[in-house]
């Protein structure tokens, strides 16, 4: 039986003085505390909130050789109005995580351990959580193999520890976006629908050179024909054309992202139609040709939305039409910032109040 009962060892030297909350880089500032909890002889061990900190590893640890190791995004605010704390969605990403665990050879976490050491860890720097618009806590649930080992086979042991961070705005400007004609990211069969860390690494050295060609993204296409779109580095993507949301199905190769889930629910629920389907490059082409694409978005925690504000695609290039805050995608902004810190009513059941 897992004893669900974190033990909390508090810092004694708070850092949150220091920190300038009106001017927050993404993910470099980290809040005082971490949630650590081994799995060892089948099962997870007890859990604990310690001061954040680095750990000594041993330098033959299984995941930094053959990269067992997976990952969730996740983020809370404040209520504006009541100051107790909101958690987004919380149960979906440890479903997710899960989800990925299985793909690569991982133990799952129950989602009761999972989400007992996310609440005790929030609530022990609640403090750090930001309170200027658009920001938020990002948190970052993440379990990599830990035998001492040489050798490829699953790890015996695992650590999944939750470390948060409190983030202003992952991208300043809209993304310029270069369409992937050579390299992929996922293929079917593969990781591409699992959070894992290789497919961040795989993606690296494309999207380096993506920004050399003066674009700021990659977008993902299927490693067959190249053509058919998947997503942006860290997000869902979303194109609106003749007033209809298109957006990639999930065919095993992207990720299921939650706030694809929850801007899907969202523009159905103010009556814009959303096809979820194979979307060919050369349509957005022509869309755009023929004047009828309105504009393009991705889609993720981290990111929230950000508009694509140009496209290129071997020799081609298109500039997207001008952004302006009367686009679907500034509304959809304003609802999902304004939902997530209780400005907006939560009629999706979204919350987590803490
Ligand atoms: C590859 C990839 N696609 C999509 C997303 C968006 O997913 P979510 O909305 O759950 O953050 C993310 C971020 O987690 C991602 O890393």
């Amino acid at each position: 039986m897992t004893n669900l009962k974190t033990i909390v060892n508090p810092t004694t030297q708070s850092r949150l003085k220091e920190v300038d909350f009106e001017s927050l880089p993404f993910g470099k500032i980290f809040s005082d505390h971490m949630f650590v909890i081994d799995y060892a002889d089948g099962k997870w061990q007890q859990g604990y909130i310690m001061p954040y900190g680095d750990m000594p590893l041993s330098p033959a640890t299984s995941a930094l050789h053959y990269g067992q190791a997976i990952f969730e995004g996740m983020k809370c605010n404040r209520d504006i109005k009541s100051g107790d704390v909101l958690v987004f969605r919380p149960e979906q990403n440890a479903l997710r995580f899960n989800i990925s665990a299985a793909r690569m050879g991982m133990p799952s976490i129950p989602v009761d351990i999972y989400l007992q050491g996310l609440y005790d860890l929030i609530s022990t720097d609640r403090d750090w959580i930001p309170t200027r618009e658009g920001y938020a806590l990002y948190m970052r649930p993440f379990m990599f193999a830990t035998d001492p080992m040489i050798g490829v086979r699953p790890s015996d042991t695992y650590r999944f520890m939750i470390i948060t961070c409190p983030v202003g705005p992952y991208y300043a400007q809209p993304l310029k976006v270069l369409v992937a004609d050579k390299y992929v990211r996922a293929f079917p069969g593969g990781t591409g629908s699992s959070k894992a860390a290789g497919n961040y690494a795989a993606s690296m050295y494309p999207t380096v050179l993506a920004k050399k060609a003066g674009y700021d993204q990659v977008l993902w296409t299927d490693g067959m024909t190249h053509e058919y779109l998947e997503e942006i580095g860290t997000m869902n993507v979303f194109f609106v054309i003749n007033n209809k949301a298109y957006t990639p199905s999930l065919d095993g190769t992207i990720l299921n992202g939650i706030t694809r889930d929850s801007i899907i629910q969202l523009l159905r629920h103010k009556g814009v139609e959303v096809i979820e389907k194979h979307i060919n490059i050369h349509e957005i082409f022509e869309a755009h040709q023929n004047g009828t694409l309105q504009e393009a978005f991705g889609a993720g925690t981290a990111a929230t939305i950000t508009n694509i504000s140009a496209i290129g695609y071997k020799d081609q290039h298109i500039e997207l039409p001008p952004i302006t805050n009367k686009l679907l995608s500034a509304e959809l902004k304003a609802n999902m910032n304004a939902i997530k810190c209780g400005a907006e009513s939560d009629i999706f059941n979204w919350l987590v109040r803490i």
